[in-house]
């Protein structure tokens, strides 16, 4: 199912960063892509409505070292979203995906992610329709249930309705969804984790490509997946602590990349987004987890936060700091084996 030249690397598996709202930026997307040129990256969500009635440049537009990219979409209405999955393959995405996960309040309202579970004819239509408007492949991202809508068989015949149009790809975030009285963040962390839901569905559905996501933070834990399922997405630990991106390069034996090398890639970009009129803050707030788990993260993160940094030269410095405190905890390790 997968058609498209850039989405062909990714063998039988995928892995992908998932869809976050205000974290997987266009920004992000070119950092997190530095350390593995594999994985598949997702937009933020962007709805029907603020691609036709907003500014669709600023939502849609990206740098081509994105690709394998995905364009997620928010909405119900059919048209719109043909129209807006054909505008996508016209930009030059790899894969349109709907929406059907995000449990937010704001989104319940215009009938966007979680609450369209509850009726699986609707999606269908509206995959129909996506899928008749261009040749790029069109998938689903949902949970595995919301609110009175919770047991296995009812997932399933959520994915049955859809897969009916010829649609192959599903993303399952192996939780439910509580839409009255849970914030999204909750939504998160509350509802347990059911991924035999998610295996079961691949083994009784063996000719759909299913992805699993929720709660995965390692690479041992991804290959556990991987033996029953067709793909990982990972959410947060992919944004709190990239170098992930660079271990999943083990998949593909690909050598491990320097951090401080991924860096220097950034500069140029940086200095180009700067020129186009991008504030520094809203590009370091995404490579501040750059270091994570390294001494001297903190400080790295405190010099780049909340606009700490008002020009190139302060990540410079930041750099230098960081650099001296990793080279200085190496040689203390070095003295204590001596
Ligand atoms: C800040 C944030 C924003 C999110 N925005 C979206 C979104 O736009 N679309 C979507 O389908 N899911 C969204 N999600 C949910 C993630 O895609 C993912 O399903 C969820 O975080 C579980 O995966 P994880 O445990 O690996 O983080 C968001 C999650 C976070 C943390």
């Amino acid at each position: 199912m997968i058609k498209s030249d850039t989405l062909e690397n990714t063998k039988d598996f995928r892995i992908s960063v998932a869809p976050m709202m205000d974290w997987t930026t266009r920004d992000y997307r070119f950092f997190a892509r530095l350390f593995n040129p594999n994985i598949v990256l997702y937009t933020e969500m962007v709805t029907t409505g603020a691609i036709i009635h907003g500014d669709a440049k600023r939502h849609m537009d990206f740098s081509s070292q994105e690709h394998p990219l995905v364009l997620q979409l928010g909405g119900s209405n059919p048209q719109d979203l043909a129209i807006c999955t054909k505008m996508a393959e016209d930009w030059g995405y790899d894969e349109v995906n709907l929406n059907v996960g995000c449990p937010s309040d704001r989104v319940q309202n215009n009938k966007i992610g979680a609450c369209l579970m509850a009726e699986p004819n609707l999606v269908a239509e509206c995959i129909d329709q996506m899928q008749k408007a261009v040749t790029i492949p069109v998938t689903v991202k949902h949970r595995i249930g919301i609110d009175e809508m919770q047991s296995y068989e009812e997932m399933l015949h959520f994915v049955d309705t859809v897969a009916a149009t010829g649609c192959t790809h599903f993303v399952v975030h192996a939780r439910i969804a509580i839409l009255q009285g849970l914030s999204p963040k909750e939504n998160r962390e509350v509802p347990p984790l059911r991924y035999e839901d998610v295996y079961r569905l691949k083994h009784e559905r063996p000719n759909l490509t299913i992805e699993m996501n929720g709660g995965i933070k390692t690479f041992e834990e991804t290959q556990q997946h991987l033996q029953h399922v067709d793909g990982v997405m990972i959410g947060r630990e992919a944004y709190h602590n990239p170098y992930l991106l660079a271990e999943f390069g083990h998949f593909w034996n690909l050598d491990m990349p320097d951090r401080f090398n991924i860096i220097q890639q950034m500069m140029p970009y940086i200095e180009k987004r700067l020129a186009e009129g991008a504030p520094l803050s809203i590009i370091t707030r995404h490579i501040l987890g750059l270091f994570q788990n390294l001494p001297g993260a903190r400080k790295w993160r405190q010099a780049l936060s909340g606009g700490n940094a008002k020009s190139i030269r302060d990540i410079e410095i930041a750099l230098v700091n960081i650099r001296e405190t990793i080279q200085r905890s190496e040689d203390q390790q070095q003295e204590q084996h001596i």
